[in-house]
């Protein structure tokens, strides 16, 4: 075995992180690491990567006791880590991201920058990766810079990759250049742990699975001889219903309309409406325009033209504030940069928003904050130690729920819902759908961009597909993907 967990725990305070972690690698094998938001995995990972130290348990490297006490000495043993979230420097080159911390340094510590360049291109080339030594990073797309993660990860001769959700800001075309890239480093006999939410891709990748649940390793084994459906119930530690479509409501008024919208270089006349009671989808590749049009909607970007009607009349938003003051919410898609306030707790979070329907003459009501908090916390089951944790102390997956949370208790007319469901597991999509429902029910209407079809197929009523900056076309709620696909792409007949 290259890699073998024994009994592993870990403690953050009052927050038992880890209870019994148990996994094990093999060179050339790609094993999944699986569980529910706040499960443990990162926590696991980041104790083999040498960023924490475990409290107990055992871990053998290669056959050998190791523990390492920092990044850099896992990795001069030769495992790295591709983070959940990306730790890139925005404002420096991709050569220079790759080579981070480990420059060459030439007499009196200037750093060899044309080696450095040779070097990161011999890599980029090697992998026929589309990136360039010189480009910067801020300005690559978040495909672009999980490869630059990769490319960092590798550089290093390892023997062990860690892959923390990788794909989860990927369209399917980048995500499938993600799965050649563990291919191709698994047939070089190289071990990968491969942590992910989307069910969908499991097959696609991995060899043997293992399953956390609140800490402890509930299964392991090969992926071959386990369902599906029984991977979710080990996750869950319950039976899930099948997921089933959503009924839909009569629509009624129409609450938002957009006409002609148009910004330079991001989207061309794009006009749609949504109704009451309605869930509207917004499919498309990435790239296509769907964010953008989200946040000129919520006055984040202004339109060079076109009009937003909102309950009918003409509107002028031109920021979010006067967005939100007609009505309009919009959960973004980066929600952790943007959609939290790290330092405050959960509830602060979730009500901030909305703070005039738990105040009473004026005061917050501590006692209906409270009952606010733990009633979502329960709902799309937030794992925290209270409603008075910090939300910057929550796993990725949690502050993605809080941030959701957010929207959700706001009462708004029309909410503009980006990615909902990214980097949340199995059990809360399903009650993140419900909670889009009640809205659509209560008489709101959702726009909901997503790039999981399946999801779209699942609750949206109709789905607008978006292709280089203009809606290419409108297709029913009960659709295929290849319909959706079709549209997204490229065949110019498949607008309905
Ligand atoms: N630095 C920290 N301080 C306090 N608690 C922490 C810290 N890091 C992790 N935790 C807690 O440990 C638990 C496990 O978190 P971890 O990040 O490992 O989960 P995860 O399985 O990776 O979840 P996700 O799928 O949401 O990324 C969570 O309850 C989290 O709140
Ligand atoms: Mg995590």
């Amino acid at each position: 075995m290259l890699l073998d967990l024994n009994g592993i725990q870990k403690r953050f305070g009052g927050v038992t992180a880890l209870r019994d972690g148990n996994l094990s690698v093999a060179p050339g094998e790609v094993h999944l690491l699986l569980g529910e938001n706040g499960a443990g995995k990162s926590t696991l990972m980041k104790i083999v990567a040498g960023m924490e130290r475990r409290d107990a348990g055992r871990m053998l490297w290669q056959g050998r006791a190791a523990a390492f006490r920092s990044p850099a000495e896992a990795a001069a043993a030769g495992i790295a880590m591709v983070h959940q979230e990306s730790l890139l420097a925005p404002h420096l080159t991709v050569a220079e991201n790759i080579f981070l911390g480990r420059e060459e340094r030439l007499p009196f510590g200037w750093v060899n920058r044309r080696r450095m360049i040779e070097q990161a291109s011999r890599i980029i080339e090697e992998h026929q990766f589309p990136l360039h030594a010189d480009w910067r990073v801020e300005r690559l797309s978040p495909a672009a810079k999980q490869l630059v993660g990769i490319c960092r990860a590798i550089q290093h001769g390892s023997s062990l990759l860690i892959f923390d959700e990788p794909t989860s800001s990927l369209s399917g075309a980048e995500s499938e250049e993600v799965f050649r890239i563990v291919r191709t480093l698994r047939a070089r006999g190289m071990g990968a742990i491969y942590i992910t939410h989307r069910l969908e891709e499991l097959r696609a990748i991995g060899d043997r699975v293992t399953i956390l649940r609140d800490g402890a390793t509930v299964h392991t084994g090969p992926l071959a001889e386990v369902s599906t459906d029984r991977i979710i119930q080990h996750m869950v530690g319950r039976e899930m219903v099948a997921s089933c479509r959503r009924q839909p409501v009569a629509p009624g008024v129409e609450l938002l309309r957009v006409d002609g919208l148009t910004r330079r270089g991001a989207f061309q006349d794009v006009a749609f409406s949504l109704r009451a009671g309605e869930i509207v989808g917004l499919a498309g590749l990435i790239g296509a325009g769907r964010t953008e049009t989200c946040l000129a909607i919520f006055g984040v970007h202004p339109i060079d033209r076109g009009t937003i009607f909102v309950d009918g009349q003409p509107a002028r938003i031109g920021s979010p504030r006067e967005a939100v003051a007609a009505g309009i919410a919009l959960v973004t898609e980066d929600r952790q940069k943007t959609g939290l306030a790290v330092r405050l707790p959960i509830s602060c979070n979730i009500t901030m928003a909305n703070l005039r329907q738990i105040s009473r003459l004026g005061m917050i009501d501590g006692r209906a904050e409270g009952r606010v908090t733990a009633e979502y916390i329960a709902r799309l089951r937030i794992r925290a130690s209270s409603g008075r944790q910090a939300a910057g102390r929550l796993s990725g997956g949690n502050q993605q729920k809080v941030a959701i949370a957010k929207w959700l208790f706001r009462r708004a007319h029309v909410f503009l819902f980006d990615e909902p469901t990214r980097g949340i597991d199995v059990g809360a999509k399903a009650e993140v759908f419900e909670l889009m429902d009640e809205l659509a029910r209560s008489g709101a209407a959702v726009l909901m961009v997503s790039s999981e079809m399946q999801e779209l197929l699942q609750v949206a009523d109709r789905i607008l597909v978006m292709r280089q900056g203009r809606i290419a076309g409108e297709l029913p709620g009960r659709t295929t993907q290849e319909a959706i696909m079709r549209c997204a792409a490229l065949d110019q007949e498949s607008t309905l």
